[in-house]
């Protein structure tokens, strides 16, 4: 098969890590691709955005399978651009339609949904300007934290949690006078959930379901989970408090419900489901819903996933995943990321990367890096994830650790203690 992965982050690195292990992959192809990819498959420099611009691209490369990694395509209706065109449809995808990507795309439609099919998640109410007396309203029904939520995409920084109220008052008006643009139009406003946060992955073809490895990602820039929220600091797999009393209720009341809603809204569904959920004294709450998988959160599930990944992705995209077996390696995974200083803040980019040709314990999955010449440069906030397995957590950790020590770049920054139980 040919295989084209859209995105350029650490989880893409991921993905076709374990894509290149399959004996079904002929050609891979990564757009646009890193630093990392480029050693796997081909970059291909596009917007992945440009509809357009990537169906020619598949189309002379003849690609047969199409993985969606970032949400943003998918809720722009990548799967509804390629079904709609007769020299696209025959292309396989693994991503959901426009409609099921507003599970992710937008917090009242998730919302909605959890509602309708009984699925636990934080009582809330949605707000749009026109009824901001009704919102303050609803707030001061609240304890704090106060959560506020923009409805639509906002790059990972729509949530504000709050603990006074009057901030929370301003906050709110703000946000519904377009704080977040688009996205914080409608405002979720939600009650607060205290437990400890853990991601499950499902594959699904809209029908039936694989259960992926389950990971936790550590997503503050601060030891202890302090300071700022970043895309991920680092994740480990599996996760010591999930255990199956966990997981059996996670599936009946979480899991399964879903699956029966996506049927039952006719939503065309066939990729991965990414549940962030959260355990309330061993309740699990659904946080939020994603629509591909996580990052750092592939980088340790991947290498735990024993199956051909493309024969399951084959399998979801053609609507007959029942016949697969998902097998998990009984190994743990731990990865680390090295970050650029100042992040998540302002950072530079274009620092030269050195030492990676030592690192032997650990497989090393590039999120910001370039290739220029001869030489790896950073080229992000998150530069690189470095994955160890062992039999036990603490080892796998210090195979992250380990590999990390054999590397340098200018302003090189990373959490110490990622794994630690919350
Ligand atoms: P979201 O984009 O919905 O995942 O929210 C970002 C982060 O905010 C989550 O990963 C949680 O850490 C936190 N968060 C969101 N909603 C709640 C809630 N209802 N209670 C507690 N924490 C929350
Ligand atoms: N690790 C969280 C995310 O990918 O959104």
């Amino acid at each position: 098969m040919n295989i084209m992965i859209l995105g350029s982050g650490g989880r893409e690195h991921a993905l076709a890590w374990k894509i290149t292990q399959s004996d079904k992959t002929t050609n891979l192809y990564i757009a646009p691709g890193n630093g990392g990819t480029s050693e796997l498959g081909k970059n291909v420099p596009i917007d992945i955005n440009n509809f357009n611009e990537v169906g020619q691209h598949c189309i002379a490369k003849a690609i047969d399978l199409l993985i969606i990694g970032p949400e943003e395509p998918l809720v722009k209706g990548i799967k509804d651009h390629f079904g709609s065109s007769q020299d696209l449809q025959h292309i396989l995808i693994i991503g959901p339609d426009a409609m099921a990507a507003q599970l992710e795309g937008s917090k009242s439609f998730s919302k909605k949904f959890m509602a309708k099919y009984n699925i636990p998640t934080a009582a809330y109410q949605s707000f749009s300007i026109s009824e901001l007396q009704a919102a303050h309203q609803f707030l001061e029904t609240l304890n704090p934290p106060y959560v506020l939520k923009a409805d639509g995409l906002a790059a990972g920084k729509g949530v504000l949690i709050l603990d006074d109220i009057t901030e929370a008052h301003h906050e709110l008006e703000k946000m519904l006078n377009g704080k977040f643009g688009e996205a914080s139009k409608e405002v979720v406003i939600e009650e607060y959930l205290d437990g400890i946060e853990f991601s499950v992955f499902v594959l699904t073809d809209g029908k039936d379901y694989k259960i992926l490895p389950v990971a936790k990602d550590y997503k503050r820039i601060g030891e202890g989970d302090t300071g700022l929220n970043t895309g991920g600091m680092g994740a480990v797999s599996p996760v010591s408090f999930v255990d199956d009393t966990l997981m059996q209720k996670v599936e009946e009341k979480i899991l399964k419900p879903t699956i029966r809603g996506i049927r039952a809204e006719g939503m065309d569904y066939r990729g991965f489901i990414f549940f962030g959920l959260t355990n309330v004294k061993g309740e699990p709450f659904v946080i939020e819903y994603n629509v591909r998988m996580g990052d750092p959160e592939t980088e340790v599930v991947m290498p735990r996933i024993g199956s051909d990944l493309v024969e399951l992705l084959q399998a979801t995209a053609k609507g007959n995943l029942s016949e697969q077996n998902l097998w998990e390696k009984k190994d743990f995974a731990a990865t680390v990321m090295v970050v650029s200083e100042g992040y998540p803040g302002k950072y530079e980019k274009g620092k030269e990367i050195t030492g990676l040709q030592n690192v032997e314990e650990s497989t090393v999955f590039h999120a910001g890096t370039k290739r220029e010449g001869d030489k790896l440069l950073t080229n992000g906030g998150r530069v690189i994830a470095f994955t160890g397995m062992g039999n036990s957590k603490e080892d796998a950790l210090e195979k992250s650790y380990a590999a990390i020590k054999k590397i340098c770049y200018e302003g090189i920054c990373f959490r110490k203690d990622i794994g630690f139980d919350l």
